[in-house]
């Protein structure tokens, strides 16, 4: 239980645990909805328009109409933010297409479905950043629209179970022809002989607002930057990392239970995470 915890729902903010939905929404019914999650530092939101624009891409994917502007969103996320007693919060924001009687098409016009959340932001330790995260690689078994950030999770929340029991942080997911994508809730990037290289945007991964930041404070420092499909199997490879809000970026240092380079945290990996923090610096400070 959560009392002193404050949720908006459609309209209104509330207890969260007195915040609940019909149980005819269609996010419930059918994963009918979309999704997005923004990192807030003490009262500094990261790349908050980034996020808002995919939001608009993600409800545009799936034909959910936006049930406000982005500038009213913006302003909610920042009330939620306000109303919520973490400094380092993640905001939540969850959109459905709304609630009407079970039918896979919708019934006639509904009105979206809107909760904002707001939960403490898990910084990783610096043990972790040292020793790195373990990670496991699967089959990709999702939908082929993973550029849209969609409420339909079961794929990953299988991943990372099946991570979980082989005592692994992360799965990432590998396609047909081998292509390394990115993992259950992480974007993935390696060091390829002396290249930071990642999947391309395409339907096979979500673009990563973090891969992005890492992509360009890369770029700005002089480290060649490559978006192409890579393979497990290439020589060369030194260092992986994995990218999300949550974690910045992090050193894998072991993958299906085999080092990643020397199986140490990569020094390159390191510098693009200290360059990363300080461009949150330069980001808060602006
Ligand atoms: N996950 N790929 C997938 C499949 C993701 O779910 C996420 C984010 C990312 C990284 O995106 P970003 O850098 O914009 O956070 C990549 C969020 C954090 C989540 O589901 O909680």
């Amino acid at each position: 239980m959560n009392p002193t915890l404050t949720a908006y729902v459609n309209g209104q903010f509330m207890s969260l645990d007195d915040a609940t939905i019909h149980i005819e929404d269609r996010g419930f019914q059918f994963a009918d909805g979309i999704y997005e999650v923004v990192a807030c530092f003490g009262g500094h939101f990261l790349d908050l328009d980034a996020h808002l624009a995919r939001l608009q891409r993600s409800c545009d994917g799936v034909n959910i109409p936006l049930p406000c502007s982005l500038d009213e969103m913006a302003v909610l996320i920042q009330e939620t933010y306000e109303r919520n007693p973490y400094a380092d919060a993640m905001i939540y924001v969850q959109i459905t297409r709304g609630a009407s009687p079970r039918s896979h098409l919708p019934q006639g016009k509904l009105t979206p479905t809107l909760i904002v959340t707001s939960r403490h932001l898990p910084q990783p330790s610096n043990e972790k950043i040292a020793t790195g995260v373990r990670g496991i690689t699967l089959q990709d078994i999702r939908w082929k629209h993973c550029e849209i950030k969609s409420i339909a999770l079961l794929a990953s929340v299988m991943g990372k179970q099946e991570a979980h029991a082989r005592h692994a942080d992360e799965a990432f997911w590998l396609n047909e022809q081998g292509h390394v994508l990115e993992g259950c809730s992480t974007n993935i990037l390696a060091i390829i002989d002396g290249v930071l290289v990642t999947h391309p945007l395409d339907h096979q991964v979500l673009g990563g607002i973090t891969r992005k930041m890492a992509l360009n404070v890369a770029k700005a420092h002089g480290l060649a930057v490559m978006e192409r499909a890579w393979t497990l199997d290439e020589a060369g490879i030194t260092e992986m990392m994995m990218s999300s809000t949550t974690n910045a970026v992090m050193p894998i240092t072991t993958l299906n239970d085999t080092s990643v380079g020397d199986g140490k945290a990569g020094k390159t990996t390191l510098r693009i995470r200290q360059w990363m923090i300080e461009e949150m610096e330069r980001l808060r400070a602006a």
